[in-house]
């Protein structure tokens, strides 16, 4: 796990190549697998990998979403409010699990936060997907997680840039 997340960065340009049935059957399996508070398991998943789908969920934000159009697949993490007050920490549980689970599997991905954003002055993107997706109402989306081959390949964090003020030891240590 630790050389998983030596290597992991966000991965925002993709080949064309699509992701084979077994991996996205391996990425289902990770999905359905990721703890949840009290096992209420308040998350749904949307696999889609249809073109058309895909530029309508890129559209989500102002900024910051274009890029879903190029993935070869885009996860819609799901909370369903009304069966967990604590969905968003689930749904992000869950979305952080697939992002390493598709980096195991050669696979790169980037999170496109949804929960909070807006699609438009007047609209949130949430909204905006409900439309899209024909969401219920009690279902809100945390996150879509973009996937595919890499394009690109960002630099992985060298270990002397990680911040270890960030790490206090018994107490709160002002540094
Ligand atoms: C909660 C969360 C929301 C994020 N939202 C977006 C987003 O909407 N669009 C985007 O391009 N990247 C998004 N990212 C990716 C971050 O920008 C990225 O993780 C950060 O810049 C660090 O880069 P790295 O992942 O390559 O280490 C998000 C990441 C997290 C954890």
């Amino acid at each position: 796990m630790i050389e998983l997340l030596r290597q992991r960065r966000s991965v925002r340009k993709f080949a064309g190549q699509a992701v084979e049935p077994e991996k996205v059957k391996v990425l289902t399996e990770a999905l359905l697998r990721s703890p949840s508070s009290r096992g209420f398991n308040p998350w749904d998943f949307i696999f889609v990998q249809d073109k058309s789908i895909l530029s309508e969920l890129a559209g989500a934000k102002e900024s910051g979403s274009s890029f879903i159009k190029d993935a070869a697949l885009a996860v819609v993490v799901c909370g369903d409010q009304s069966k967990s007050d604590v969905w968003v920490e689930d749904c992000s549980i869950a979305s952080i699990i697939l992002q390493l689970t598709a980096q195991s599997l050669g696979l790169g991905s980037c999170w496109v936060q949804i929960h909070k954003r807006m699609h438009s002055s007047d609209m949130t993107s949430n909204h905006y997907l409900k439309e899209v997706l024909g969401l219920p109402d009690n279902i809100a989306v945390e996150s879509i997680i973009a996937i595919g081959y890499p394009a690109e390949e960002p630099e992985p964090i060298k270990y002397d840039f990680l911040d270890f003020d960030k790490i206090h030891t018994e107490k709160w240590e002002e540094k």
